[in-house]
Formats: C-alpha cells, structure tokens, sequence
C-alpha cells in the first residue's frame, strides 16, 4: 500500500474529509459503554439510537520507529446528560510517544494526565497547535452546540493506543455543561 516517495493530500474546509482516507473510523455511542458519567442518560440515549459520535479519517504508514500516522479528528456535537460528547481518549501503547493536534474548526478541549495522576485539560479553537507530550493520556471533547470539533493529528508510527486503562479507570477530569456554562470538573468514578 504504502510507497516511499513524497507524497501530498488536501483538507478541504469545510467538510475536512481528506483527499486522501486509508481507513475511515466511525465511533459510535455503544462504544462508550461506561465513558460517560451519567450511565442513566446513556443508556436511555443508546436505547433510542446508537448515536455517531465521532469519526477518524486515517493517513496510514508503517507502524515503525522513524514514521509518522496522520488523520483527521471530527468529534461531533451532542452531550450524554450534562457531559459532551468526546473521544474514548488513550494512552499511547509505547507510553513515551508526543503527538501534535491542530485545530481546524469548532470548539473543545482536550483532556489529558499521565499515569501519575497529573491532569492538563486545555481549550481547542481553530488555528491553535496543541503539544500533547509523551506519556500523556489523550480525549478531544467537542464543546460547540452546532459545530463539529475538526482536528489534524500526527504522532509516531510506532505508537500504538492502550484504551483498556481509560477504559478501566476513566480520565480525572469531566466536561460538562453547567448552569454558567462550560464547568471542567472532578470524575467522582476515576478508580486508581
Ligand atoms: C491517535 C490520535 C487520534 C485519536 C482520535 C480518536 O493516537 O491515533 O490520538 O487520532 O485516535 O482522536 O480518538 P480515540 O483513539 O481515543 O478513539
Ligand atoms: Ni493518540
């Protein structure tokens, strides 16, 4: 599939879907069993549609040492109860792998820690570049009532993603929406 010449693709705004897609993600709300907060809402949510929440569209090469992954991130809008939607979010399997976002459109944040427990959860808005160091679980949550949060993404060939720990334990910190607003605030389920 993959050659070694240079190679170039487009991102069309504003539908962002590449000009070129190797794989095509479509992650759906019976994929998040257990990510959202309010398990009530979920599941009322899921028993009336099985909801896309958000979509990959993959750039791929070898999965080696010395390759980059590219794609484009497009996390719809919509909130489970309180909570936005989001990304499952991950740890790269090779812990000690950085990964670049560049916001395209839309609003949101990014929800970040390491497994020391130490949380980062930084605002995303267009045109801002966002350096998620290595050994920093990831989740894109998309905060816009109407927009798609729309993002590019790089990150070592050889990284791989470890979504059983988020799975297991959960991020520190939630997004919801509150009486004022956006509220970033403590996940009463996060298990060490
Ligand atoms: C990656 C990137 C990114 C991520 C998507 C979907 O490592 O591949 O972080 O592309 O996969 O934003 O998020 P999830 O992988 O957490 O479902
Ligand atoms: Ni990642």
């Amino acid at each position: 599939m993959t050659d070694d010449r240079p190679f170039r693709f487009t991102i069309p705004i504003p539908s962002a879907v590449p000009s070129r897609v190797d794989h095509h993600i479509e992650r759906r709300l019976s994929a998040m069993k257990g990510q959202f907060y309010d398990t009530q809402a979920y599941e009322a949510m899921l028993a009336n549609e099985d909801l896309l929440l958000y979509e990959v569209y993959e750039i791929k090469r070898p999965e080696v040492a010395g390759e980059l992954l590219m794609g484009i991130s497009v996390v719809h809008p919509g909130k489970v109860g309180r909570e936005f939607f989001m990304t499952k979010g991950h740890y790269h399997t090779v812990l000690d792998t950085a990964e670049i976002y560049y916001v395209l459109k839309g609003e949101g944040f990014m929800v970040m820690e390491t497994p020391e427990g130490i949380c980062a959860v930084e605002p995303l808005s267009p045109g801002q570049v966002l350096y998620v160091p290595p050994r920093w679980a990831h989740r894109s949550v998309c905060t816009s009532r109407r927009e798609d949060l729309v993002t590019f993404f790089a990150y070592p060939g050889n990284a791989g993603h470890d979504y059983g720990t988020i799975e297991q334990k959960g991020f520190h910190k939630l997004v919801m929406e509150g009486p004022d607003g956006i509220e970033i605030t403590d996940n009463p389920r996060w298990r060490a």
